[in-house]
């Protein structure tokens, strides 16, 4: 297809600075395993600088798994997109779910944090995705809608046109439940058509799956018409599985 593949790691609240040294080594030297797709890791901030220095020079980009929707000030405890550029970011995932659900960001503030992002210069991963009980209630077009409407209600076509989706169904992660491909697929079928409904040039904004991604479904989950990658938890930890993943796109 004309949109490029995408996988990238999302290591949660995961590291340690031995850990990730082993990891970082082990990916960079696999490096060749992403070639023609673009690929990347969102660590835990107190890391960034200890990417930069393992990353640099490979094809891994690097950034953060949230970000403040202000620029600087009294904002206790946030991170500013500003301060992660200067570590080489170049990512930012926002809206997860787990944020979503622990810290009760809803999709006004995760659309605030997006372009917070982009004009900052970092592209935003916004994850978007139902729980199991929205699905099975039938909810899910409506839940996953509402989540994208907010974002192209506050951003402008050329800022939606460079932001990266994330359909995370809630249900999938970290469970090992993937999303059937036919799941998959019909749901980003569905927000591709959302976004050509805002201005034709979304066609190109990627969107990603998340959730339960390992090797052995990656190839048939980005095999699939609408789906331009993934966005990888536990598997993103390990770095024969993650580089295995990034081998599929
Ligand atoms: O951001 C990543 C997702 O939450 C998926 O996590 O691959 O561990 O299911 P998982």
């Amino acid at each position: 297809g004309q949109r490029k593949k995408w996988v990238v790691g999302n290591w949660k609240m995961h590291g340690r600075l031995a850990d990730n040294e082993a990891l970082l080594r082990a990916l960079a030297s696999g490096a060749g395993a992403c070639s023609g797709i673009r690929v990347g890791v969102c660590v835990p901030t107190p890391y960034l600088a200890q990417v930069e220095a393992a990353l640099s020079g490979t094809p891994f980009a690097w950034g953060v798994q949230d970000v403040s929707a202000y620029t600087h000030g009294a904002y206790t405890g946030e991170v500013a997109a500003e301060m992660t550029l200067e570590f080489g970011a170049t990512l930012a995932i926002v809206g997860h779910s787990e944020r979503r659900a622990y810290h009760g960001e809803h999709s006004e503030l995760v659309a605030a944090k997006a372009q917070r992002a982009l004009q900052a210069g970092l592209t935003p991963i916004v994850c978007v995705g139902e729980t199991l009980e929205e699905r099975e209630s039938g909810a899910t077009q409506a839940v996953v809608g509402a989540q994208i409407d907010a974002l192209l209600a506050k951003l402008s076509v050329d800022e939606t046109a460079r932001v990266v989706i994330a359909y995370e169904p809630v249900w999938a992660i970290g469970t090992g439940r993937t999303a059937t491909t036919d799941q998959a697929q019909e749901v980003h079928a569905f927000l591709r058509a959302r976004l050509l409904g805002k201005h034709a040039v979304l066609a190109s904004v990627p969107l990603l799956y998340g959730g339960s991604v390992k090797p052995e479904n990656a190839a048939a989950l980005f095999s699939q018409a609408d789906i331009d990658g993934g966005l990888i938890g536990g598997a993103s930890l390990k770095s024969q599985d993650f580089l295995a993943i990034c081998a599929a796109a």
